[in-house]
């Protein structure tokens, strides 16, 4: 959806070192990818609702699965909103985990 995300979170991981000690590798390579991929809508807090989307701290792995790779939502799980703005962004399937481990906390 936008022009090069991947050389963009290629860029932000390489500048990024060690910025913050109390992430473990993979929640600060999922709070790389969420930076780069999610806050045009999303809060820079994912704990806080951001200019479009909801909040989206505590996401679990199906969710993130559904959602941000297929647009959809797991069987039986009620959406924050009724909503179909965000689009599906497949690019971050090998990311999908660290996601999780960055929004878990
Ligand atoms: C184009 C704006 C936009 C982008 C970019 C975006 N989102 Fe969203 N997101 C939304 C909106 C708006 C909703 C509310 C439902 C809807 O309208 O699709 C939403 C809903 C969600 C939900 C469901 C929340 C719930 O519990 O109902 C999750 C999870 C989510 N986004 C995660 C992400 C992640 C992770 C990224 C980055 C990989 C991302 N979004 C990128 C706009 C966006």
């Amino acid at each position: 959806m936008r022009g090069a995300p991947l050389a963009l979170l290629a860029l932000a991981v390489a500048m990024s070192g060690c910025s913050d000690g109390r992430l473990s590798p993979a929640a600060e390579r999922g709070r790389q990818v969420y930076l780069a991929h999610c806050i045009a809508c999303h809060n820079t807090d994912p704990a806080q609702p951001g200019p479009v989307g909801p909040p989206v701290k505590g996401s679990p792995r199906e969710l993130l699965e559904a959602k941000v790779l297929k647009g959809s939502y797991p069987p039986g799980y009620a959406p924050k909103r009724p909503t179909k703005v965000m689009v599906p962004i497949p690019a971050v399937a090998p990311e999908i985990d660290a996601l999780t481990e960055y929004l878990r906390r």
